[in-house]
């Protein structure tokens, strides 16, 4: 049957106290209403309908490469209001109405819930949960296995209050049925709005085919009202990513402080310890071993190469290569097989050939160097004039000594050695050594006769 899916994000998520809405609050790097319109993409959806607000352009914005259809909710009269703002989008099949603030529900969970639905042949199935602490959610009302209705926390009476199984806020409905019954919701309640809720009860009442469908994890229903919420569906999120990457043949050391983000890509036997964060589209190869403290984004890591206590950005690092600790690579660094990027070492938009090693204290910007390179302590890549950025080359086999500037533009041939100390503004051709510093001259005694003018 078709499927149509309509995510309500209408809400104006005032208690967030943010000035950011509470679709575009990241969960592990993902804004939480990407997680919900990826699920219609899973599921299948020929047509996602997102109820939004007049403040929404950002979450538009944020979900600019989707296929979606925006309805507008203006003012915000209710869950059943929304509702009523797009159903004219849809047409026949079922559609699936989903919450956009809570990220958590799994694809299993509404596949079976599709398939209790169609199999049933029913008009309306929400998902429901018996939860531990069902404060402030809906409750279901059933008489036997027949579901009467949904309460609202707010208009529970004392027994009803007592009632576990709650309303995940998730509706499969027959489209038609749906655009029967809107016209006849009311906004007789607490709050004075249109709730979606009610349909439950109109629709049993008048003799339709009225389910629920109870799953047993009532942590895919955590919605997200404000961030001791958010705190709840992140630790979701990562406990579900890191278990899944486990399963895959990946050590972690102590998970609980492993933060990987949705779209990250690991391989087995990757070792992973504590404090390190993982995100965006990294892609992780075998046998590589991060942290303590890697914080990785956007990269990609070759086969049994080390990152530790560093921070790795928009870059490729190649296979057996060890960074760290405390290196920066910022965006745009692509460094070979078997490199050495060690202590206080930045990298910045930069190539590394094969087998070179930049072990400790330099700042390498704006250059291209080749293989088997060394580059001593505390050499610097002078890539800026003040106005410009300028590029720097140094070829296969050289070696440039400790404390050396290469003052962009310049560069440095094959097997050439540039000597510690050297300021070097002019290409230094292959082979060659460039020295370029005040020649060391000594005073011999010359101490002696100092100190001792200081003591009389
Ligand atoms: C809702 C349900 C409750 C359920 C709970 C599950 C109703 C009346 N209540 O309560 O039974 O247990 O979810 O999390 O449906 N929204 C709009 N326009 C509006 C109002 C809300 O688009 O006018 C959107 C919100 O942005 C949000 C969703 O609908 O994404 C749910 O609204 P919210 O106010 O969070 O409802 P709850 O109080 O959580
Ligand atoms: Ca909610």
């Amino acid at each position: 049957m078709k499927r149509n899916v309509m995510i309500l994000a209408a809400g104006k998520s005032k208690r967030m106290k943010s000035k950011t809405g509470k679709f575009l609050h990241p969960v592990l790097g993902k804004p939480i209403i990407r997680y919900v319109v990826e699920m219609s993409e899973l599921l299948g959806s020929e047509k996602t309908v997102v109820i939004v607000n007049n403040e929404s352009e950002p979450v538009k914005q944020a979900l600019r490469d989707k296929e979606l259809v925006y309805a507008l909710q203006d003012p915000q009269l209710g869950t059943g209001h929304a509702v009523m703002c797009g159903v004219d989008q849809l047409e026949g099949g079922s559609t699936l109405i989903l919450l956009g603030d809570a990220p958590c529900i799994r694809e299993e969970s509404l596949l079976d819930l599709f398939e209790a639905h169609e199999k049933a042949e029913a008009d309306l199935t929400v998902l429901s949960v018996n939860h531990s602490n069902p404060f402030n959610y809906g409750r279901i009302l059933r008489e036997g296995e027949r579901v009467i209705g949904i309460r609202e926390h707010r208009d529970c009476t004392p027994e009803e209050l007592l009632i576990s199984e709650i309303n995940s806020g998730v509706f499969l409905l027959n489209t038609d049925r749906l655009k029967e019954y809107l016209p006849k919701l009311s906004n007789d309640n607490a709050q004075g709005e249109y709730y979606i809720t009610d349909l439950l009860e109109l629709m049993s009442a008048d003799g339709l085919k009225v389910r629920a469908h109870l799953i047993s994890d009532e942590t895919e229903l955590i919605g997200i009202n404000n961030r001791s919420q958010l705190w709840d569906v992140t630790q979701v999120m990562q406990r579900r990513i890191n278990q899944k990457w486990l399963v895959e043949g990946v050590t972690m050391i102590s998970p609980d402080t492993i933060f990987i983000d949705a779209d990250v890509t690991l391989s087995p036997d990757v070792t992973i310890y504590p404090g390190t964060h993982l995100r965006g589209k990294t892609k992780v190869a075998e046998d590589v071993v991060l942290g303590p403290n890697a914080i990785v984004s956007d990269c990609t890591i070759g086969r049994g190469s080390t990152i530790e206590n560093s921070t790795v950005k928009e870059s490729t690092i190649g296979d057996y290569t060890n960074v760290g600790p405390y290196a920066y690579m910022r965006p745009g660094s692509v460094v070979g097989d078997h490199v050495k990027v060690g202590d206080f070492v930045e990298l910045k938009n930069v190539t590394i050939g094969n087998h070179t090693k930049i072990s400790h204290l330099s700042y390498v910007g704006d250059g291209e160097v080749g293989d088997n390179v060394n580059i001593g302590c505390g050499v610097v890549f002078v890539n800026y004039d003040g106005q410009r950025k300028h590029h720097t080359k140094v070829e296969d086999n050289a070696f440039i000594g400790c404390n050396a500037n290469l003052v962009a533009p310049v560069s440095v041939g094959r097997g050439a050695y540039v000597a510690a100390g050297t300021t070097v503004t002019r290409e230094v051709p292959a082979d060659a050594l460039a020295v370029g510093r005040v020649r060391q001259e000594n005073k011999p005694g010359w101490a002696k006769g100092k100190n001792k003018a200081a003591k009389e």
